[in-house]
C-alpha cells in the first residue's frame, strides 16, 4: 500500500470532531487495516470511524466540556480527599460511560481491590478513560505516582491538569498500547488494565497475552464488563471468565477472582 492514500484516510477521520484529538498512531493503525480490506478510501474512512466509534468514542459524550471542567477545577481545593474535589470527580466520572458504571460501587470497588497491594506508591493505567479522577478513592501512599495511557489527547491535557492540581506526580500520555508500551515506563507497584482488553481484543484478537507479559509491575488488576454499553448482559460473565482463564493459562499465572454487580476483577500477584 502506498503512503499517500494512508494520509489521505488518516486526514479525513481527524477532520470529525469526534475524532480529531485521537491518536493519529491509533487511527494510522485502523487505517492500514480497512485500505487494505476495502473497495475504496471512502469506504476505508467509513470503516475506521465505525471501529474507532466502537472502541473508544462509544464511551465518551459528543462534546465534552474541558474547558468548563478546567475552570471549576481551578477553583477548587487541591486535597484528593476534599469532598468538594470529591464531588467534582463524581460528576465528571459520569461523563464516561466506563467509570459512570462504576460510581456507585467506587469506594467498594478500590477498597477491595487495591487494599491489599497498599499503600500505593506508583501505578501505571492503561486504557485509563476518567479513571485518574477516581485516585481519591485509592489507597494512596504520600509519594503516589501515577501514569495513564488513553489515545484522546485532549482528555490527556485536561487529566494531567488534574494531576498537577492535586500535585500527584506523573503523567496521562497519548499512547496506542497496539503497538506495546512506551519504552521509557518504569517499573510500577500495580498496573491497572479496567475493562481495556476486550476493547483492545476488537481490533487484534492476539493483543492480551502479548501485551501482560510485557507490562512491569508486582500486581495486575485486569477487569471485564459484565453488561455492554446497551446494558445486556449476553453470557458476558461466563466468556470474560473463560478469555481470562485462557490467558492464565498461557502465562502461568494463578489470580484472585472477586465479582462486581459491573465488573468482573482478577488480581495477579507477579
Ligand atoms: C472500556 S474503556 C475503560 C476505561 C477505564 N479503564 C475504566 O475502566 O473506566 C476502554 C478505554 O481504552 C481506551 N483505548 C482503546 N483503545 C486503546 C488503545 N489502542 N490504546 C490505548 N487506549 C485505548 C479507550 O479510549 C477507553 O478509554
Amino acid at each position: 500500500m502506498q503512503p499517500q492514500p494512508l494520509d489521505d484516510l488518516v486526514e479525513a477521520v481527524l477532520s470529525r470532531p469526534d475524532y480529531h484529538h485521537i491518536s493519529v498512531d491509533l487511527v494510522r493503525w485502523i487505517g492500514r487495516q480497512e485500505i487494505g480490506k476495502r473497495r475504496n478510501l471512502k469506504e476505508a474512512v467509513k470503516f475506521t470511524r465505525s471501529r474507532l466509534h466502537q472502541i473508544a468514542a462509544a464511551y465518551q459524550e459528543p462534546r465534552v466540556e474541558y474547558g468548563r471542567w478546567l475552570e471549576e477545577l481551578s477553583s477548587l481545593p487541591h486535597e484528593l480527599d476534599d469532598p468538594r474535589l470529591k464531588d467534582f470527580c463524581r460528576r465528571v466520572m459520569a461523563h464516561h460511560a466506563s467509570t459512570r458504571e462504576r460510581l456507585p460501587i467506587l469506594e467498594l470497588f478500590f477498597n477491595r481491590t487495591l487494599s491489599r497491594i497498599a499503600p500505593l506508591h506508583s501505578i501505571l493505567d492503561i486504557g485509563c478513560g476518567m479513571n485518574p479522577l477516581a485516585l481519591p478513592w485509592m489507597p494512596l501512599a504520600e509519594d503516589i505516582t501515577y501514569y495513564g495511557l488513553d489515545i484522546y489527547s485532549d482528555q490527556a491535557a485536561f487529566l494531567n491538569a488534574f494531576l498537577s492540581h492535586t500535585g500527584v506526580s506523573g503523567s496521562v500520555q497519548v499512547h496506542n498500547v497496539l503497538n506495546g508500551l512506551p519504552y521509557n515506563l518504569p517499573r510500577t507497584q500495580v498496573a491497572l488494565l479496567l475493562k481495556t482488553l476486550p476493547c483492545l481484543e476488537q481490533l487484534d484478537k492476539t493483543i492480551s497475552g502479548r501485551l501482560l507479559e510485557t507490562i512491569r509491575a508486582s500486581h495486575l488488576v485486569i477487569s471485564y464488563p459484565v453488561h455492554s454499553l446497551g446494558g445486556r448482559s449476553k453470557g458476558m460473565l461466563q466468556n470474560y471468565q473463560n478469555h481470562f482463564d485462557i490467558l492464565a493459562g498461557q502465562l502461568g499465572w494463578t489470580a484472585e477472582r472477586l465479582e462486581f454487580q459491573t465488573e468482573l476483577v482478577f488480581i495477579v500477584e507477579l
